[in-house]
């Protein structure tokens, strides 16, 4: 074990799909598992080829209705690569014998090493292989395989392929549902060493072309091989037919270009693939390009924390996975961030409110990624109005999952693996996703100080969002308040009061209090608006004064719910029953899928005190202390500064995590009030995926909403650092199991290095040319000029 890399000593069929999903390499344009090249999908093998942003929708008869579902598509396979002895069966790890098997993802690099010795009639043969996705051109990826005959000499014959007869079955769940979502459109040999592979979306009509060279080196030079082209359909590859001689080394190097009819700057997808095939650099070189991109990236992003060595090594693979995901060659894509990364099938690469818990940590590294990202619900906007629009509503409704063209792609049946059942989806109605748009787009604003994004397209957002808001309040005479009725919170274990004919709850209070604090963004983002713009923008949208003033109406008279003195997850919820979490505990053992477990049953999470995941506590992990004390202030209820210690331990006792953005919540909350349990939900949230956590569902994708959340509260959360009314916050306390933290953050247009440790805050704004940067510390801001230091004692 090292703080740079995950390693497996054994060869573990069982864990194979957990592995593919951590070794998955990717660049931000596409992703490949970390499958074995010399497998195909099976029960413990899962290859999958991802590209940012492309997606196919298919319609299946289910449950007696037509279902149409858009998925993030597998792409051929590039991997390909078996192997066998002269005339015998294709190798297959779990029908060998296997000895000093190792698998290595090296983080900093950004290389997968694999290398292990079969054993097959007593012919030992070593094979070590390397592979990357390139992050220095997005197009390029390579694979490297080394065989050794340690004691035999004689024919090896290795196939090299692309396959295009890939599915989308990487999840069982889904695999009642259509999943062929690939035509062929062309194949065959380009020269002597490489073949291509064009196939096309079915609904979609998107290109996919592949091109891949396989060239064979012997220790001292070209390797001596007979080749045979093999096209079988939708697969084409190289036969090669090598002569191995005991104790000398044969090298099988495969490089691949992969375009889509989707990216810029090309004439068509298989030209680009061919041609860049053709003329690409040996798999030394192209590694050399690939591994500076990576160190420069690290430079940008590593967060350098004394801890041990484990926590550390997750820390930085939750970094690694999330640039895998989004980076610089996101920019221009028009993706959002999928919720499970490009690693997997899971949520059908869907884009939900997960992006909050991942920007804040791009913002303040590499803030271009994160105003990309936002464009992509910009370009959205007239989808979102329609959705409003449709409803009667006034303003922009963002859809809970959202795909290529800003549909609303959440399921309307959902399979209960624990009953068969389909039981119905109400989770469109989580309209909370338009609080987390409003808040990435302000979260950006505030790191960067941006003001032509707002003027371009962030007001635009916040004015629409804000109308919409506005649209779903309504006003209760007898109580003289605004209120929100059938919406559903963060928590979605709760989509309905019990016995109800319809879904949703009235009054979710993150909702409610979120919708008080965007509507007062969307009047500053209107002031903040340089005039000129200002004034198209109130042309534009038709804006009016009585418009402004009925916001401001509503965010002093938003109701909020209370019971026994804690913030209500809902109007009612003091009514639902106290559920019996010993008795469920020691019935099933593991409970965090309640929402399953009891609707096999027969019986509804409805009924009950229980959350899946934080919702009120949601409020405490956005807002600070004092911003929450101003709004409830504003609305005139009293403040109590034991209000929320009271609330998060209300809710800690009745949430069972059944997501794994949860703990990140709860670890955030409690990091000042209780070090010692936040630091168990931080472990815990560190451990998510890497262990698999919830038994089975990172196979299908890592959670990367956990996995930036826990960067984000060692970044944000550990330093207090909070980037607010044009302000640079810290107000560290680190865990006791931390020594020292240090960091480079790029706020407003700076280079900044913060360090804490040993009682001390140490903030450098780095030199060049710009304004001093305002820096708050306990009570006192200060003015950081460029190239100075400053150093608090704590
Ligand atoms: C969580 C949602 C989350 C989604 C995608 C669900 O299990 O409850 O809050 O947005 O997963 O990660």
């Amino acid at each position: 074990m090292s703080e740079w890399a995950l390693v497996y000593r054994d060869f573990d069929p069982g864990q194979e799909g957990l592995r593919e999903a951590l070794c998955t390499l990717g660049n931000g344009y596409f992703a490949t598992r970390g499958a074995a090249p010399e497998a195909a999908a099976d029960d413990y093998h899962y290859p999958g080829t991802y590209v940012a942003g492309l997606f196919n929708r298919l319609e299946t008869e289910m449950a007696g209705r037509v279902i149409e579902n858009e998925d993030m598509v597998n792409v051929p396979n590039w991997l390909p690569l078996r192997f066998r002895m002269d005339g015998g069966d294709w190798v297959d790890l779990r029908a060998v014998e296997v000895l000093d098997y190792e698998q290595r993802l090296e983080l900093r690099a950004g290389v997968l090493v694999r290398s292990f010795v079969f054993v097959e009639e007593g012919r030992r043969t070593r094979v070590a292989q390397r592979r990357f996705v390139g992050m220095d051109d997005p197009h390029v990826a390579g694979l490297e395989t080394t065989f050794l005959a340690e004691n035999w000499s004689g024919a090896l014959e290795v196939r090299s392929e692309l396959d295009g007869t890939v599915t989308n079955s990487g999840v069982s769940r889904y695999r009642q549902l259509a999943n062929q979502h690939l035509t062929l459109q062309d194949a065959g040999a380009i020269d002597d060493e490489s073949v291509y592979l064009v196939v096309e979306t079915n609904q979609s009509l998107v290109r996919v072309a592949e091109a891949c060279r396989t060239r064979v080196w012997a220790e001292d030079g070209p390797g001596s091989v007979e080749r045979r082209l093999v096209e079988e359909g939708a697969r084409v590859g190289h036969h090669l037919a090598l002569e191995m001689s005991e104790g000398e080394a044969v090298t099988v190097e495969k490089v691949v270009a992969l375009y889509t009819s989707r990216d810029k700057a090309i004439s068509d997808a298989a030209l680009a693939a061919r041609n860049r095939v053709v003329g690409l650099a040996g798999f030394e070189d192209l590694l050399q390009g690939h591994v500076l991109a990576w160190d420069q990236l690290w430079r940008r992003f590593c967060l350098e924390v004394e801890a041990a060595e484990e926590d550390v090594m997750i820390l930085n693979l939750h970094v690694f996975h999330l640039l895998q995901t989004v980076s610089k060659h996101t920019i221009d894509l028009d993706v959002g961030v999928p919720a499970r990364g490009l690693h997997g099938e899971a949520y059908r690469g869907h884009i939900f409110w997960d992006e909050l818990f991942i920007f804040p940590f791009l913002n303040l590294h590499f803030p271009d990624i994160t105003r990309s990202l936002l464009q992509y619900r910009f370009r959205r906007l007239p989808a979102a109005r329609e959705a409003a629009r449709r409803q009667g509503l006034p303003g922009a409704l963002y859809p809970w999952q959202s795909g290529s063209d800003g549909r609303e792609e959440s399921q309307t049946v959902h399979l209960n693996p624990h009953s068969g059942n389909w039981p119905p989806d109400h989770s469109y109605l989580q309209h909370h996703i338009n609080i987390a748009v409003a808040y990435n787009v302000w979260q950006y604003y505030e790191g960067t100080g941006d003001v032509e994004f707002l003027a371009c397209c962030g007001t635009e957002m916040l004015v629409e969002i804000a109308r919409l808001w506005a649209g779903l309040a309504s006003y209760r005479r007898d109580l003289d308040r605004y209120e929100i009725r059938g919406v559903m919170g963060p928590d979605e274990y709760h989509d309905a009061y019990p016995d109800a004919e319809e879904p949703g709850l009235n009054n979710n209070a993150y909702t409610n209090v979120m919708v008080v604090w965007a509507l007062q963004r969307a009047a500053e983002a209107l002031e903040l608006t340089p005039e000129f713009r200002r004034q198209e923008l109130w042309e534009k949208l038709g804006l009016a004064h009585e418009e402004l003033e009925h916001w401001s109406e509503i965010s002093t008279k938003m109701l909020i719910p209370f019971h026994d003195g804690v913030i209500s997850q809902f109007e009612g919820y003091a009514d639902l029953k106290e559920f019996d979490w010993l008795g469920y505990t020691e019935r099933y053992g593991d409970i965090m899928r309640l929402d399953r477990i009891l609707e096999a049953e027969g019986d509804t999470p409805n009924r009950y005190k229980l959350s899946k995941q934080a919702d009120v506590l949601m409020l405490f992990y956005l807002l600070s202390a004092t911003e929450l004390e101003e709004l409830l202030t504003r609305l005139g209820y009293e403040w109590d500064p034991e209000l929320i210690p009271r609330t998060i331990d209300y809710y800690r006792r009745r949430t069972s995590h059944g997501s794994t953005l949860s703990r990140i919540v709860h670890s955030w909350v409690l990091a000042r009030s209780d070090r010692e349990k936040s630091w168990e939900f931080f472990r815990q949230a560190l451990l998510s995926d890497v262990t698999d956590i919830q038994g089975g569902t990172t196979p299908e994708g890592i959670h990367l909403g956990a996995m930036a959340g826990t960067v984000d509260l060692v970044q944000r959360g550990y330093t207090g650092l909070e980037t607010r009314r044009d302000t640079l916050i810290l107000d560290p306390a680190l865990p006791d199991e931390f020594g020292k933290l240090r960091f480079d953050i790029h706020y407003r247009r700076r280079w900044v290095t913060v360090e804490v440790g040993d009682r001390r805050l140490s903030v450098t704004n780095r030199p060049g040319p710009g304004d001093p940067i305002k820096v708050g510390i306990g009570d006192d801001v200060i003015e950081v000029p460029s190239g100075v230091t400053k150093v608090v004692e704590l």
